[in-house]
């Protein structure tokens, strides 16, 4: 039966029909709907009133090469006229999968040699806590299974996942927490620094945080430490350089395994291919997803420390694990193209060289702005703190409320920012050149100037 033709707005239609990641619907359906974007070039966005944006947030931590290259949709057409799918249980395998998984063996750190691929980030770090349990099971220690991680991180959605995060917000839809995961400091000093105490000093105290937890838990019941090396989500924190060689000190120490959420800080985000290799530290595990299609097609993956797989090569069983579309061959041939771009256009060193000096020179223009308690940045990944007192580092009241004031006067000025709470972040597509940089500064010094006028009121003198 068809249905009656209706002439709803597509925002109607939305609100009728769909729902949203992390949205509040009430208040989303009852002001003006969803803005629609219809169209992405380049560094750039159009919605449906046929307004420009400059994506300032790469879609979401994601399409680092930019919109509408050709290269990607070829890339995807070929393989779906070749072989469109196959799995990859039951001893099988295609092309495209082990030409990916050999090429992200090259640009890994070296231990991690073999990868398990799914379709979000979310699901690789499920697969990762699947594995680390059955990895220490396997080496007859089933005790050890506490995965230790941070407050404020975020590993993704899926309920093991969510439970890894240290969101409140996200444990209090899958109450009670999944069982076996402990949250610690993290390590941002802005928020967490006492009075007085250095950046340096901070971050060798929340390192000591993490050996402090396995202590109190029992070394002999801790699996793996994780760690996005940026946190993202949670607001661009960006570790005290005495935080992650203290941390790698403390899992060498104890032996436990350390899953690096590279899901956003991977492919190219801080001037290396992956941020483990920019920190020198040395994961055993490593999840990935976002930016290694550009975001063009679903894919992720769990990079994984060759002595694990030592040991489950030692066991004749079966690892009881996987999707559907785990090596999908459409993603897998897009990965490959958007790392073949990436390398030709040498955008990960150009992190280095040019785009993300631009992006710290351009956020600390701003450093001195009264609205503005700290601009941080590493490679491409930047934030600006917006607090009521600089000089105390004092937060306005109702966590959010300015950050969402700060990021809708972007919005109507054509720019995207991301509000987590009064923090607004970025993480701009890896092409940006000096044009965009300068449009952004732009709208960045009349939007904070116009939030000011908001909330003079709240201001400390
Ligand atoms: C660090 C990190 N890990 C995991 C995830 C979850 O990825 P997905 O949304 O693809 O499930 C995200 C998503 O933003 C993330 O930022």
């Amino acid at each position: 039966m068809s249905r009656p033709q209706t002439n709803h707005t597509l925002q109607e239609l939305d609100a009728l029909h769909h729902l949203h990641p992390f949205t509040n619907h009430k208040s989303l359906r009852s002001g003006a709907g969803p803005r629609v974007i219809v169209k992405g070039e380049g560094p750039y966005l159009w919605d449906s009133e046929g307004n420009r944006i400059l994506d300032g947030m790469s879609g979401l931590w994601t399409t680092a090469i930019g919109c509408g290259r050709k290269e990607l949709a070829e890339a995807a057409y070929q393989q779906m006229m070749e072989l469109p799918f196959y799995n990859t249980f039951f001893k099988t395998t295609h092309p495209p999968v082990v030409q990916l998984a050999k090429k992200l063996a090259d640009i890994a750190p070296d231990n991690l040699n073999q990868v398990f691929l799914g379709s979000s980030g979310s699901e690789s770090n499920d697969t990762a806590i699947r594995l680390i349990r059955h990895y220490w099971a396997l080496k007859g220690e089933p005790k050890r299974q506490i995965i230790i991680s941070r407050r404020q991180a975020y590993h993704g959605s899926t309920i093991a996942a969510g439970s890894m995060g240290g969101m409140s917000h996200v444990h209090e839809h899958s109450y009670p927490v999944y069982p076996g995961f402990r949250h610690i400091v993290d390590p941002y000093w802005y928020g967490e620094g006492k009075d007085g105490e250095s950046v340096e000093e901070f971050g060798l105290r929340a390192a000591k945080a993490l050996e402090d937890e396995i202590l109190a838990i029992g070394p002999e019941n801790v699996a793996a430490f994780a760690a996005e090396p940026v946190q993202g989500a949670g607001g661009v924190k960006i570790a005290p350089s005495t935080y992650w060689p203290e941390v790698q000190k403390i899992i060498d120490k104890y032996g436990i395994l350390f899953l690096a959420d590279e899901v956003i800080t991977g492919f190219g985000r801080l001037g290396t291919w992956f941020a483990s290799e920019y920190y020198g530290i040395k994961p055993n595990l490593l999840t990935f997803a976002k930016a290694a299609t550009s975001g063009y097609i679903p894919l992720s993956g769990l990079m994984i420390d060759d002595k694990i797989v030592e040991v489950l090569m030692n066991h004749n069983d079966d690892f009881n694990h996987g999707y559907t579309f785990s090596g999908h061959p459409v993603a897998c041939a897009v990965a490959l193209k958007n790392i073949e771009i990436m390398e030709n256009e040498k955008l990960v060193e150009k992190v280095n060289t040019t785009t993300g000096p631009a992006l710290a020179k351009m956020l600390a223009k701003f450093k001195d702005h009264p609205l503005v308690g700290e601009v941080r940045s590493i490679g491409m990944l930047g934030a600006i703190e917006l607090v009521a007192d600089k000089r105390t580092r004092r937060r306005f009241e109702q966590p959010g409320r300015v950050g969402l004031m700060c990021r809708d006067h972007f919005f109507r000025e054509g720019f995207i920012m991301r509000a987590v709470f009064d923090t607004m972040v970025c993480a701009p597509p890896l092409i940006w050149t000096q044009a965009q940089f300068d449009e952004a500064e732009a709208v960045i010094a009349k939007a904070l100037d116009q939030t000011l006028n908001d909330v003079r009121g709240e201001i400390a003198a």
